[in-house]
C-alpha cells in the first residue's frame, strides 16, 4: 500500500440525507473500488460550518450556504484509495448539477446549485482533504482495515 492510500472527505449534504440517497451514494464510491475509513451521523453547528467553509465567508452565497449545511443532519465519510480527491469530485460532476454530465451523482440525483447532495474536498487545493478530515474526525474514529477484494481493484496488489 502506498499510492492506494490518499484519502479524502466526502459529506452527503442535509438534502441528500433528506432525500433517503445515502446508500445509493455510498455505493458509487464502493462499487467504484474505494475503500470507506471513516463515517458519522452527524449535525453540524453555526462554528464547524463557518469553519468547513471559511473560504467563502464574505461571498453573496456564504449565510445561504451556512444555513442549508446546518439543516439538518449529514453523513461524513472518509474515503481511501489511488488518487481518491480527485477521482470523488470526478464522480461528483461539477458545482452545479444543472451543469453536471448524468453518470456523476450531482447530475443523476440534483437539479440546483444550492442543494446539491453531496460535497467532497477540492483536489485543487492542496491540502484540504487532510484538513477536512481532521476538522470532521478525531483520529480515533478511523478505521484500518485490509480492503480484500483490493487485489481485484488494483493491478499491482500483491494476490
Ligand atoms: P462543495 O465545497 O460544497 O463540495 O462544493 P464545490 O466545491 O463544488 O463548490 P464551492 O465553490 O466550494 O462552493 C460551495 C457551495 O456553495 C454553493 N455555491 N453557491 N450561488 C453561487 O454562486 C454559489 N456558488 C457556490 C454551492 O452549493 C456549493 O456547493
Ligand atoms: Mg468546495
Amino acid at each position: 500500500m502506498s499510492h492506494h492510500d490518499e484519502r479524502t472527505f466526502v459529506m452527503v449534504k442535509p438534502d441528500g440525507v433528506q432525500r433517503g440517497l445515502i446508500g445509493d451514494i455510498v455505493a458509487r464510491f464502493e462499487d467504484r473500488g474505494l475503500k470507506m475509513v471513516g463515517g458519522k451521523f452527524m449535525q453540524i453547528d453555526e462554528e464547524l460550518a463557518h469553519e468547513h467553509y471559511g473560504e467563502h465567508e464574505g461571498k453573496p452565497f456564504f449565510d445561504g450556504l451556512v444555513d442549508f449545511i446546518t439543516s439538518g443532519p449529514v453523513f461524513a465519510m472518509v474515503w481511501e484509495g489511488a488518487d481518491a480527491t480527485r477521482q470523488v469530485r470526478q464522480m461528483m460532476g461539477e458545482t452545479d448539477p444543472a451543469e453536471s454530465a448524468p453518470g456523476t451523482i450531482r447530475g443523476d440525483l440534483g437539479l440546483d446549485l444550492g442543494q446539491n447532495v453531496i460535497h467532497g474536498s477540492d483536489h485543487e487545493d492542496e491540502g484540504a482533504n487532510e484538513r477536512e478530515i481532521e476538522l470532521f474526525f478525531d483520529e480515533d474514529e478511523l478505521v484500518e482495515w485490509d480492503q480484500t477484494d483490493a487485489v481485484w481493484v488494483y493491478e499491482d496488489e500483491d494476490h
